[in-house]
């Protein structure tokens, strides 16, 4: 895969853009080499140790049984509680003083909850949603904005052994009622709003109209975070005041120990087509390596380290690396309620000089914005505690790594590029920030006790130098049970197209020094002219050009080369669309890449279709491209972008 890989790997990867751990915090890390070699010597003795991390009521004495693959069972003769081992276990270690969650609110509010208030919120929630009738395997869905109930709801579901389904607070009544339909909820936990971009926004009306629809019968209670304040309809006998329920209730709850095969939440996925897919995820393996991996990834110190992740609840990312793996390991974090640019642009910075934020966890899509809006925003505020950065959701290309390194980091921080799935629960291949020398945009390594490598068409690894699909060829303990009630669906998405192997259907290439590089969906590879060219190549090296801030590149059908590469670009601040930039930029990518990578069109756009989890939607793009009336568009942020875009059509395609 790649034509010019080579070519533009060497390009990447010339010796002055590696960046060795920094000498102090390699020698404090929380994990050295040494957690490679246990893990090679005994894979599956090394995830026991790892569980010992966590408190059982009763520890296990299996660790996997694979008997039936691809249906895993992790630790299955082990019981625990969740909402145990990220609150009470701290306090009862003597530390319920300690700041839990410091919260932002969108309109400059805030409040702290310590691990000891944490532990009474929780187990008050958990009587009440006892009282609602709520017991051990029913399903809750929860669809709130990101404020402390959000946090308390789920670690309250957990204690009580009712799985969870978060519903991004982002997402629209219907999307709400195939969510709450497939799994069947009995309780909704909502807000009548949260803030966003200054405003209220109302979210109880969407459950109202969800609960009209067929096949969310089932749902009996409706519990309700008074939030906004804004005026909001009532069902009585359904609708519920969290506030009238909640703090009524005692503090005291005993944590009932759960089989750790006892499904803890079910994430849906939306994937690209089809309707969505509800990953369902276990207790005790999952809890075991969303904790190792935020403890050997962030190499968070809980005495000292301010943690803050962005990601929004409704994201896996939310789950393993806000609520599951800091809690887990007694951090304190920041959570913040709103977009980055309320009331300006520079509200993250200021938020991470307010709290002294030490470890800072985003996505590329938020680091190609800010470096739009130019680094003189981050340059105003203190941003020195800051001493390890990570990334995820999509490949970092090399130019907005650096950007991230240098303009927050101060050239100082690593940063740690993490690869993972909602499907695979936790992080899966990263760099270790007290070990790995990092490259920027690769991904690297396989975490200690993962497995993963880049294969071929016909199944065979790759050799060094080769790109080819993902794959991981061993279980993980934090991997998806099934699909929610579709088993089969779980087995032809994931395991048939390789034999014994997780198919992740991402793109990938082994540099010379075996380091993985992520390229991508594989359904986003262009053919060219009989050649395989990644989308995040020819992005990346259109990042790369000083006037480009953000790219986004599909393949459109074109008589003679089958694909023809279309670019839409967003320029950085300052540049504008002048005359000659087509060709410049056009220029560019050849140079890095060779001229069969050279985009046919460049288009200079304002902005990008995006989910709402920051992800391009390229097939938007490619409805664009090739004159078509567009798809389904329901999942944008922002539904006039594309509008906006196809303004600016038809463009004479360029000469070559
Ligand atoms: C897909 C999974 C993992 C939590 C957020 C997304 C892409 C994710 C990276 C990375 C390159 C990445 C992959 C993956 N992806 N992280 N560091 N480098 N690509 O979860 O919505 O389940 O999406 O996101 O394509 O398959 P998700």
């Amino acid at each position: 895969m790649g034509v010019s890989s080579n070519e533009s790997l060497a390009n990447l990867l010339k010796e002055e853009r590696r960046f060795a751990p920094p000498a102090e915090l390699a020698a404090a890390a929380n994990v050295t080499a040494e957690d490679y070699k246990k893990a090679a010597a005994d894979r599956l003795e090394f995830w026991a140790a790892k569980a010992r991390r966590l408190t059982w009521d009763i520890a296990p004495t299996e660790t996997l049984d694979w008997s039936n693959p691809p249906f895993a069972k992790w630790f299955a003769d082990g019981k625990l509680n969740v909402a145990y081992n990220c609150v009470d276990r701290h306090v009862e270690a003597g530390h319920g003083d300690r700041v839990a969650l410091h919260f932002e609110g969108e309109p400059g509010d805030s409040r702290t909850v310590t691990y000891a208030e944490l532990r009474d919120e929780v187990s008050r929630a958990a009587n009440a949603l006892t009282e609602l009738g709520v017991k051990a395997g029913d399903r809750v869905a929860i669809y709130l904005p990101m404020i402390p109930e959000a946090v308390i709801a789920m670690l309250a579901c957990a204690r009580i052994g009712a799985p969870h389904s978060v519903v991004f607070g982002g997402f629209s009544a219907d999307a709400l009622a195939t969510r709450i339909a497939d799994a069947d909820a009995r309780v909704v936990i909502t807000a009548d709003g949260g803030y966003r971009r200054g405003k209220p926004s109302a979210l109880k009306p969407a459950v109202d109209e969800a609960l009209t629809r067929p096949g969310t019968e089932e749902v009996r209670s409706v519990l309700v975070v008074r939030r906004t304040g804004q005026e909001t309809a009532w069902t009585e006998g359904r609708d519920v005041w969290w506030h009238d329920v909640v703090p009524r209730q005692s503090e005291q709850h005993t944590p009932q120990a759960f089989d750790a095969e006892h499904p803890l939440f079910i994430l849906y996925t939306s994937g690209t087509t089809g309707k969505p897919k509800g990953i369902l995820h276990t207790t005790g393996g999952y809890l075991t390596q969303a904790s190792y991996t935020h403890h050997a990834v962030f190499d968070l110190k809980p005495e000292t380290d301010v943690y803050w992740c962005t990601a929004d609840i409704g994201w896996v990312t939310g789950h393993s690396y806000i609520v599951y793996g800091p809690l887990s390991n007694g951090a304190t974090q920041v959570l913040y309620e709103g977009t980055p640019d309320t009331p300006h642009q520079g509200r993250w910075w200021e938020i991470i000089q307010k709290y002294r934020v030490s470890i800072l966890y985003t996505a590329p899509t938020a680091i190609r914005t800010c470096m739009k809006w130019g680094e003189d925003v981050p340059a105003k505020f203190d941003l020195s505690s800051l001493r390890l950065l990570g990334s995820v959701g999509e490949p970092i290309n090399p130019e907005a790594w650096i950007w991230y390194r240098k303009h927050i980091g101060a050239d100082r921080t690593p940063i740690v590029d993490t690869w993972w799935q909602t499907e695979t629960g936790a992080i899966m291949i990263s760099p270790l920030p007290g070990v790995t020398t990092t490259k920027p945009g690769s991904a690297q390594n396989p975490l200690p006790g993962i497995s993963a490598t880049v294969i071929d068409d016909e199944g065979n690894e790759v050799p060094n130098g080769s790109g080819g699909y993902l794959v991981l060829t061993e279980p993980w303990p934090s991997m998806l049970r099934t699909i929610w009630g579709d088993d089969q669906r779980y087995l032809d998405t994931y395991w048939s197209r390789f034999e014994n192997r997780y198919f992740a259907g991402d793109g990938a290439k082994k540099d010379d020094d075996g380091d993985i590089w992520l390229l991508g969906r594989v359904d986003d590879v262009m053919l060219v002219s009989g050649h395989n060219i990644s989308t995040t190549e020819v992005e990346s090296a259109l990042v790369s050009h000083p006037k480009v801030a953000e790219a986004a590149v599909v393949g459109a059908s074109d008589p003679t080369t089958g694909q023809a590469i279309a670019a839409f670009v967003i320029l950085r601040g300052s540049a504008t669309e002048e005359e000659g930039l087509a060709e410049e930029l056009r220029a560019h990518v050849a140079k890095e890449l060779g001229p069969i990578a050279k985009p046919k069109r460049i288009l200079p756009v304002a902005e990008l279709p995006k989910t709402r989890s920051g992800k391009i939607m390229r097939r938007l793009l490619r409805d664009v491209a090739e004159n078509r009336q567009l798809g389904d568009v329901t999942t944008l942020t922002d539904s006039t972008v594309m509008e906006l875009i196809q303004s600016k059509l038809p463009a004479a395609p360029s000469e070559d």
